[in-house]
């Protein structure tokens, strides 16, 4: 079940509501190990990713229950091992969340080091920074961060680059340490924001989550409680996109608009209406092609890179001429090739895509290289005429919940084998 093909030219119409974002949810499983007792986790998202996050805290000696809407009741008091062996690490970089929550709770790490991806080098010197400046004893050999400390002491950490699960590891560790920690330069990202919501009603003391600087007011325990993952603004912008590409109409319940103000400006650019209530979002193509838009990608506020390679395959068939400059990772341009081979006209020059948007992409066997490259060749198969096939589709599980069945609900046809 790895390949999915999709006949192209269905329109894309109806309603779907949007799933819990992966993106807050492993960073608040991975900070499920600084509280007491239980916590309850709801609006889980079914996806790879959380399996192998809750295959992570399990083998770590983690007593935890998956119920039948997918979600967690999960205990890591006397967690027996407080290792993220290579093989959990090299499926999933988030696991390096596990680093700092162990060594504030458990006073000891062993994680394995990441290493690159396909999406570029990806290093995780702050983090290590970071909590080395909190009095944490790093060494890093044989492949592995091993982290040691009797109690993290708060301290003024300055974040050299914004990074998000930098900023939420040193969060997630700060609150157990002895007084105030500060960050500065921190990640503004709403997935930092619903962290520290989790971390509050655990009983943490979290003021400025949401600006570039983070005061944290250690506390000697924190307790387990439940808590709401927001909803995904990736998977929301995704389906939005599956509209505009295929001149459909959609309404997405359970959104969170105020998140997704640059992809919504883009989409309006491109020729979408949009009209929004408290939580949900309707986009309405009009049966129109979509006009170019150019794109930057950068930290929040600004356009995510998350929806990066879906834009590319909405301007792969726009009327006119788009650029599209990625700032945050070096090597986030494999799905072009791939579109092209659908027909696109799209040309690379170092961190920028130059577009000529053609009228029609034609379906084509195609290769999926990371989880949003993976979205956006599913998307360019939907605008194609005649059928795609998309290989290693694996890496769509990562990120979106059951996304076969939500655009055939939509419309579209997609079959999996
Ligand atoms: C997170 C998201 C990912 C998103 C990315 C950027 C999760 C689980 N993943 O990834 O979906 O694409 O933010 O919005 O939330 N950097 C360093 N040193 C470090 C850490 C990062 O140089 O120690 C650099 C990275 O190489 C990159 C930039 O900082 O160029 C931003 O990366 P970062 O925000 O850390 O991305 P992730 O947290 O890995």
């Amino acid at each position: 079940m790895n390949q999915i093909t999709i006949t192209g030219g269905q329109t894309i119409n109806g309603t779907i509501k949007a799933s819990g974002a992966k993106n807050a949810v492993l960073p608040i499983l991975a900070a499920t190990i600084v509280g007491q007792g239980e916590s309850h986790i709801s609006h889980v998202p079914h996806l790879h990713d959380v399996t192998t996050m809750n295959e992570l805290l399990a083998q770590m000696g983690a007593q935890l229950t998956v119920d039948h809407h997918a979600d967690i009741t999960i205990c890591t008091d006397n967690l027996k091992n407080q290792t993220a062996p290579y093989e959990t690490v090299k499926t999933m970089r988030a696991s390096i969340l596990a680093l700092g929550p162990l060594v504030a709770r458990y006073g000891r790490a062993k994680v394995s080091l990441p290493g690159g991806c396909q999406i570029g080098a990806r290093p995780v010197d702050l983090h290590i920074k970071g909590l080395q400046a909190m009095g944490a004893k790093i060494d890093v050999h044989d492949g592995y961060i091993h982290a040691a400390c009797d109690r993290l002491q708060g301290d003024r950490i300055v974040m050299e680059k914004v990074t998000v699960t930098g900023t939420e590891n040193i969060l997630i560790a700060a609150t157990l340490a002895k007084g105030e920690t500060l960050i500065e330069n921190a990640a503004i990202e709403p997935e930092v924001v619903d962290l520290a919501k989790y971390l509050k009603a655990m009983g943490a003391e979290i003021t400025g989550e949401g600006t570039s600087k983070i005061y944290i007011q250690g506390k000697e325990q924190l307790y387990g409680t439940h808590h709401a993952v927001m909803p995904d603004r990736i998977e929301i912008g995704t389906f939005l996109v599956a509209a505009a590409i295929t001149g459909g109409s959609i309404t997405i319940n359970n959104s969170c608009n105020d998140d997704l103000d640059a992809v919504f400006a883009k989409l309006i650019e491109a020729g979408a209406n949009l009209t929004t209530t408290a939580d949900s979002v309707t986009l309405n193509m009009n049966g129109k092609r979509p006009l170019p838009v150019d794109i930057r990608t950068a930290p929040h506020p600004a356009f995510p890179t998350d929806m990066q390679a879906q834009f590319c395959a909405l301007n792969a068939i726009a009327d006119g001429a788009s650029h599209i400059t990625e700032t945050l990772f070096e090597n986030r341009f494999m799905h072009v090739e791939e579109l092209n081979r659908m027909g696109a006209n799209i040309h690379i020059e170092g961190n920028q895509a130059m577009i000529k948007g053609v009228k029609k992409l034609s379906g084509a066997p195609v290769t999926a290289t990371d989880l949003r490259a993976s979205a956006s060749l599913v998307l360019a198969g939907l605008a194609a005429q005649g059928e795609t096939t998309v290989h290693d589709i694996h890496y769509i599980d990562r990120g979106y919940e059951a996304i076969e069945e939500k655009l055939n609900q939509l419309g579209s046809k997609i079959i999996r084998s």
